[in-house]
């Protein structure tokens, strides 16, 4: 560690959060031509690796721990990226532009960029500290969850979201009994459309699981190998519990250091935080997007990468702007989720394809403009949209919903 504290003529270029925006950054950097050293900080003691298949492929063992690193090693070596795993940064000193780790270890900086991402939101219910209490947000988290599972026959999921749906889906294909606790009236209600939630309902009813809406869980007994759950007056018993009911941005770095924060780490379109020398990407911030025109955070892989790069942009010096149509997808089974644009909320909704062949779209409508599409199992619907979007072409909801209308040439048109 001490090589981190030594002094040159010039301090390094820091990334804080070694997820798949910070090394995103990293790689940019140096695509970028920056030559001076690099400096990777991660809490996390692998490398950085991709988190999608931890709710999914991962879980389900049909991915190996080994495929999910984005690099090799050698990666880092020929890139001259000086990696820290296994590190939590705790405070920023930003007059002294100085990061201070978790054993007082001071890292001088130039420019700095905060790719902290976010974390689990917990469980708040009575018995929620029981060890048969999961989330999935780390590479350890699925580690441990894929274990449990094994000795597992009747599964609790609370939250109907992705990471709820996801495992549940997985956990389905391993044979076990599956509750789904979700508070609001319908699944996954804050991305996509009540068509959509009411097709996912279905589908997972379709596979056996128990999909219980207007259902929080209240409280968690153990119940000598079992634990009890409590749910909205019903009380069943269950071997494990995993709860998928958000993240939280993680701001604290930011924040106790004075950067401008709300519900994430304030950037502009540029990724640049309060403080010129500090830049920002990922799920950690709440940024303007150009091509929605508003302030807004996501949570998403095209986030984490395309903000990075900007990020990046900006550490070098140069004029960037972030304007990028969002997209983001989810594997239940073998049904495809592919989302582009932000659809919700929406003023006019036009199905195009077939439901009850589970392939179709829902094309959104907001302010008499196309605002984005939910795809089940029709990428090409979904990639002519992301293009529609990104065009600004203009297309009506009678255009989108005719099967004979080639969105693809409409979004070249
Ligand atoms: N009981 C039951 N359900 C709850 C509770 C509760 N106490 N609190 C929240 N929920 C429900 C919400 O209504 C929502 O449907 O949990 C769901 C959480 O869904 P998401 O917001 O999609 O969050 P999550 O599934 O945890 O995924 C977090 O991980 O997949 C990534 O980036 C993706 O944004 C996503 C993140």
């Amino acid at each position: 560690m001490s090589n981190l504290e030594s002094k040159s003529d010039q301090a390094p270029f820091v990334v804080i959060g070694a997820g798949q925006a910070g090394l995103q950054i990293c790689d940019s950097l140096r695509k970028g031509g920056f030559d001076g050293r690099l400096v990777l900080i991660g809490e996390e003691p692998e490398l950085p690796y991709q988190r999608p298949p931890l709710s999914k492929k991962f879980l389900g063992g049909e991915l190996e721990e080994a495929r999910l690193a984005f690099r090799p090693a050698a990666f880092y070596e020929k890139n001259d990226i000086e990696i820290v795993t296994g590190t939590v940064a705790r405070s920023l000193e930003r007059d002294g532009r100085t990061v201070v780790l978790e054993d007082g270890t001071r890292v001088a900086y130039e420019r700095l960029a905060l790719a902290t991402g976010a974390r689990i939101r917990p469980l708040p219910c009575p018995g929620a500290e029981d060890e048969r209490v999961h989330y999935v947000r780390t590479l350890a988290d699925s580690r441990g969850l894929a274990a449990a599972l094994a000795d597992a026959a009747h599964l609790t999921v609370v939250g109907g979201g992705f990471i709820g749906l996801e495992v549940a889906a997985v956990a389905r294909g391993m044979g076990k009994d599956v509750v789904v606790l979700e508070a609001l009236d319908r699944l996954m209600a804050r991305a996509v459309s009540p068509r959509v939630s009411a097709f996912y309902a279905d589908l997972h009813r379709g596979h056996g699981v128990d999909i219980r809406l207007d259902t929080g869980v209240d409280t968690l007994e153990p119940t000598g190998r079992r634990l009890g759950v409590l749910a909205g007056g019903a009380h069943f018993e269950t071997d494990l519990v995993v709860a998928g009911i958000g993240v939280l941005p993680n701001v604290e770095l930011a924040s106790e250091a004075g950067l401008i924060c709300r519900n994430g780490i304030v950037v502009d379109a540029a990724a640049r935080t309060s403080d010129p020398a500090i830049v920002a990407a990922g799920d950690c911030t709440m940024h303007y997007n150009g091509f929605l025109e508003r302030e807004i955070r996501l949570e998403s892989v095209q986030n984490a990468v395309d903000q990075a790069k900007i990020a990046a942009a900006s550490m070098l010096g140069e004029t960037a702007e972030y304007v990028q149509v969002p997209w983001f997808w989810s594997d239940q089974y073998d049904v495809k989720l592919q989302m582009a644009g932000i659809g919700m909320p929406f003023e006019e909704a036009v199905v195009r394809g077939d439901m009850s062949a589970a392939a179709f779209s829902v094309f959104y409508f907001r302010d008499g403009r196309l605002a984005g599409a939910d795809s089940i199992n029709s990428p090409l619907d979904h990639m002519a949209c992301r293009k529609l979007l990104a065009q600004g072409t203009l297309v009506s909801a009678d255009q989108l919903a005719d099967k004979n209308t080639e969105l693809m040439k409409l979004a070249r048109a």
